[in-house]
C-alpha cells in the first residue's frame, strides 16, 4: 500500500525521485518449482517476513523477533543481511510410518539481522522452501542466561475476510481434547496449532511448528483482525522460555497447497526434525492391540480396586487368549498399579509404577505373554505429577522392561496448567502440557524409554511436531478427543470431529483415537444434561463402517480395537477388516476431501512380517451429510487384479436409530476401474484390496 502511494505521488511529481527512501534489501527463497516465494525485509529496520503462493500474497508482512525479560529486544533496530543459500533434493526413511520413503526437497536461504548500533547483536533466520510450504527456525548467538518473555513471530493472513479456520483453543482447560470450531479467520482469538485455514479459492493454509524441544509450544494469538502472533505456553514462573548462551527454537512452518488434501499430503514438519538418535529400531514394532480399557469407560469395570476391578490376573490372560486367536500383538491393560482408588485425577502423587493391586499377578501374566506369544502393553497414568513419574521412571521402565513389554501407554489427566513439578527449591509448579520444562519431560520420557527398549504412546501429550523422526521409540499420542469421548463421560464427538481431525490434528502425526467400537447399545452411565444439547447420546455419533473406516483415515503405527472382545465375536464379519488392516504402510495418499465435511484415503501397505505388500486400503468418512464418492482406482497397480473386500453403509442404516447397517460385499477390480460408493451420514467405507492375480509374474 504504502509502495503504491509513493508511486501514484511520484508519478503526480509530488514526490521527488531523488527523495525516495534508500531502497531497502529483500532476500527471496523459492520453492523448487517456484510456486511459493518467502522473502525478507528490514523496512524501518524491523525484521520481517512475508510469504506469497502463485503470485498472490498468502502471509502479508510479519514480524520477527524476541523479546527478553532483561536483554536488549531483538526485532526493532535490526538491519538484514545474506548469509548463504543452499539447494537440496534427497530421501529418507522411517523406520514406520504412514510412508517409508520421504523425500526433503527444498532451497534454503538463512539470514542475518544485526543490531544498527551493536554488531554483535544478531540473530539469523534458517528458512527453507518447499514445494508444499514454508518453515524456518530462529537461531540466535550469545552468551549467558537469556529469558525470552515473549516471541514476536506475526502470521499475518492476507485477505483474512475471505478465509475459514478451524482451530480449537490454545492454552485452555482441556488441553488438546476439544471440539474443533469452525468460524471466519477474523473470529479466532486464540488457537492452538495445526491451525487450518481455507479461502474461497480453494487455497488452504495450515501453521504449525516442527522439532519443539526446548522450547515452549505455540499458540496464535489474535493482535488484530487477521494478524495473529506466536503466543508460547508460560512457565510457571510467568517467563515463556529460558536459554543459556546460544540457542535454536523449533521452526515455524506454513503448509500451502490449493486444495485441502494437500495439507495432509505434506511431510514438511517430519522433513524439518532432525534423524533419527537410534541407529537401531529393530525393537520398535507397530502393530494392534486390544486392551482392558473401554470397560472401564463405559463403567463395566473399574480402575480402581473393588468388586468390578477391570486389570485383573484371570481377565487380562482371557484378553491375551482372544489376542492371540484373532492376530493381535498386544493387551493393554489400565489400573493395574496401585493409585487409582479414590479421586486418581487430583492424587497424582499416590500413584505407584511398581506396585501392582493384590489381584493383579504381574510375574503370571508375564508368563501367560510368553506362552502366547502377545505382548502385555504397560500403563504409566500420571495425572500430570510429572515429579511423582520422574522418581519412579527408571524403576516402572526396568519392571516393564524384565517382563517382556515392548510399549507403554503414558497418560497426563490434568486440566490446563496443572501439571505438578516440584522445583529445585521443592515447591510445587503448576505447568502447562506445552511448557518448556514439560515439553522437556516428554522427551526425557521418550529418551530414558528407549534405554530400556520401550516405546512410548503418550496420551494428553504435548502435540505433535514431527519429532517421531528423531525418537521413533515416541510411537503414537492422543492429544485430541479421541473415542472415549463416546464413552458416555462427555457429550460425543459429533459427525463432524472425524473429518476435521483429517485435516487438522492429524496434519501433526499419528493418534492414538482407539477405533472400532462395535456395540452401541451400552447402558447410558453418565449421559445427558445440559451440556450434551437436545441429543444426549452417548455412543459413537457414527455408523458401523465408519468405525472399519477410521483405522484407515486415522493414521497410528499402533491401533487399538477398543472394544469389548464379546462385542468383536458378536460381529464376526466386519471384524475380519480390522483383523487385515495394517497399521504400517509403504505409500499413503489422501485422494479427496474437505475440511470437516469428508475425507478419502488409500493406503499401501508396507511388505512386514505376514504383509506381503501388495494389497492398498481405501478409507472415506463424511460428516452428518450422506454424500457419494466416485474413486478412480489409480493408485493400484496397473499389472494387477484385485479383489475389492468392501465394508459399506447399508442402505437402512442411520447414524441416529440404526448405526448397524452394514454390506460386505467383493468385487473383482483393476487399476482402470473407477468405485462409486455411497456414504451415508456419518457414514464411511472401508475397502481392502487383496491382490489376486500379478500379469507381470
Ligand atoms: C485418558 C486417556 O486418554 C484414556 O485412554 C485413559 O484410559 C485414561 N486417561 C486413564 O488413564
Ligand atoms: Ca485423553
Amino acid at each position: 500500500m504504502r509502495y503504491l502511494l509513493l508511486l501514484i505521488l511520484s508519478v503526480c511529481g509530488v514526490v521527488n525521485a531523488e527523495h525516495h527512501q534508500e531502497q531497502k534489501p529483500v532476500l527471496s527463497v523459492s520453492s523448487p518449482d517456484q510456486h511459493i516465494v518467502l522473502s525478507f525485509t528490514d523496512n524501518d529496520n524491523v525484521a520481517q517476513y512475508q510469504v506469497s503462493f502463485n503470485g498472490k500474497a498468502v502471509i502479508e508482512p510479519s514480524k520477527l523477533g524476541f523479546l527478553f525479560k532483561t536483554a536488549v529486544p531483538m526485532y526493532r533496530d535490526f538491519t538484514i543481511s545474506e548469509v548463504s543459500r543452499n539447494q537440496s533434493d534427497t530421501s529418507w526413511e522411517q523406520p514406520w510410518g504412514e510412508q517409508r520413503v520421504i523425500r526433503d526437497q527444498h532451497n534454503e536461504l538463512v539470514v542475518k539481522y544485526t543490531h544498527i548500533t551493536d554488531s554483535n547483536n544478531m540473530f539469523f533466520v534458517r528458512a527453507r522452501v518447499f514445494n508444499d510450504g514454508i518453515g524456518f527456525r530462529y537461531e540466535v548467538p550469545g552468551q549467558g542466561e537469556r529469558a525470552i518473555t515473549r516471541e514476536l513471530t506475526e502470521f499475518n493472513f492476507a485477505d483474512s475476510h475471505l478465509a475459514t479456520a478451524y482451530w480449537i483453543p490454545g492454552q485452555g482447560r482441556e488441553r488438546y481434547e476439544y471440539l474443533y470450531r469452525t468460524t471466519p479467520l477474523q473470529q479466532v482469538d486464540k488457537a492452538h496449532t495445526p491451525f487450518t485455514v481455507a479461502y474461497q479459492d480453494g487455497t488452504h493454509v495450515a501453521v504449525h511448528e516442527a522439532a519443539l524441544v526446548d522450547y515452549a509450544g505455540m499458540s496464535l494469538q489474535k493482535q488484530q483482525l487477521g494478524v495473529f502472533t506466536a503466543d508460547l505456553s508460560p512457565r510457571a514462573d510467568g517467563i515463556k522460555v529460558l536459554k543459556n548462551d546460544s540457542f535454536t527454537t523449533p521452526w515455524r512452518t506454513i503448509t500451502i497447497g490449493d486444495e485441502a488434501v494437500d495439507l495432509i499430503n505434506s511431510f514438511i514438519a517430519l522433513n524439518l526434525n532432525e534423524p533419527s538418535t537410534l541407529t537401531d529400531t529393530s525393537w520398535i514394532n507397530p502393530g494392534k492391540y486390544i486392551g482392558i480399557w473401554w470397560g472401564m469407560h463405559i463403567d463395566k469395570y473399574t480402575w480402581g480396586s473393588g468388586d468390578k476391578h477391570g486389570a485383573t490376573t484371570q481377565r487380562t490372560m482371557d484378553y491375551m487368549d482372544f489376542a492371540s486367536q484373532h492376530g493381535f500383538d498386544g493387551v493393554l491393560v489400565e489400573g493395574w498399579n496401585t493409585g487409582w482408588d479414590g479421586n486418581w485425577i487430583a492424587n497424582s502423587e499416590l500413584f505407584s509404577f511398581t506396585q501392582s493391586y493384590p489381584d493383579f499377578d504381574i510375574d503370571a501374566v508375564a508368563k501367560h505373554s510368553v506362552k502366547t506369544g502377545v505382548k502385555l502393553i504397560g500403563h504409566h497414568e500420571t495425572s500430570g505429577g510429572i515429579t511423582n513419574y520422574e522418581a519412579q521412571m527408571e524403576d516402572g521402565f526396568a519392571l516393564y522392561n524384565k517382563i517382556g513389554v515392548e510399549q507403554i501407554k503414558t497418560g497426563y489427566v490434568a486440566f490446563g496448567q496443572n501439571l505438578k513439578r516440584r522445583d529445585a527449591q521443592g515447591i510445587m509448579r503448576y505447568e502447562f502440557t506445552d511448557s518448556q520444562d514439560v515439553v522437556n519431560h516428554f522427551i526425557h520420557n521418550v529418551t530414558t524409554a528407549a534405554k530400556y527398549k520401550l516405546s512410548i504412546n503418550t496420551h494428553e501429550s504435548v502435540k505433535d511436531t514431527g519429532l517421531r523422526r528423531t525418537y521413533p521409540n515416541w510411537i503414537s499420542r492422543e492429544s485430541a478427543r479421541g473415542q472415549e469421548y463416546n464413552s458416555g463421560w462427555a457429550p460425543p464427538n459429533p459427525p463432524e470431529h472425524m473429518p476435521l481431525l483429517a485435516f487438522t490434528r492429524m496434519l501433526a502425526g499419528p493418534m492414538d483415537f482407539t477405533p472400532g467400537i462395535f456395540n452401541f447399545d451400552y447402558e447410558r452411565v453418565h449421559g445427558g444434561g445440559p451440556e450434551w444439547g437436545d441429543k444426549p447420546y452417548t455412543r459413537p455419533l457414527s455408523t458401523l463402517a465408519q468405525q472399519l473406516a477410521q483405522y484407515v483415515v486415522v493414521y497410528s503405527p499402533i491401533q487399538m480395537a477398543a472394544d469389548l472382545p464379546e462385542n468383536y465375536l458378536a460381529k464376526s464379519r466386519p471384524f475380519q477388516f480390522i483383523k487385515d488392516v495394517p497399521t504400517d504402510w509403504e505409500t499413503s495418499i489422501a485422494l479427496q476431501g474437505e475440511v470437516g465435511k469428508f475425507v478419502v484415503f488409500a493406503r499401501q501397505e508396507k511388505a512386514h512380517r505376514q504383509y506381503s505388500g501388495d494389497d492398498w486400503y481405501l478409507g472415506a468418512l463424511t460428516n452428518e451429510d450422506e454424500r457419494q464418492i466416485t474413486v478412480p482406482l489409480t493408485f493400484l497397480d496397473k499389472n494387477s487384479t484385485y479383489e475389492a473386500q468392501i465394508y459399506r453403509d447399508g442402505d437402512k442404516v442411520d447414524w441416529q436409530t440404526n448405526p448397524y447397517d452394514m454390506i460386505i460385499e467383493t468385487k473383482t477390480v483393476t487399476a482402470a476401474d473407477t468405485l462409486k460408493i455411497r456414504l451415508a451420514a456419518a457414514g464411511g467405507v472401508a475397502i481392502r484390496f487383496k491382490i489376486s492375480h500379478n500379469q507381470a509374474n
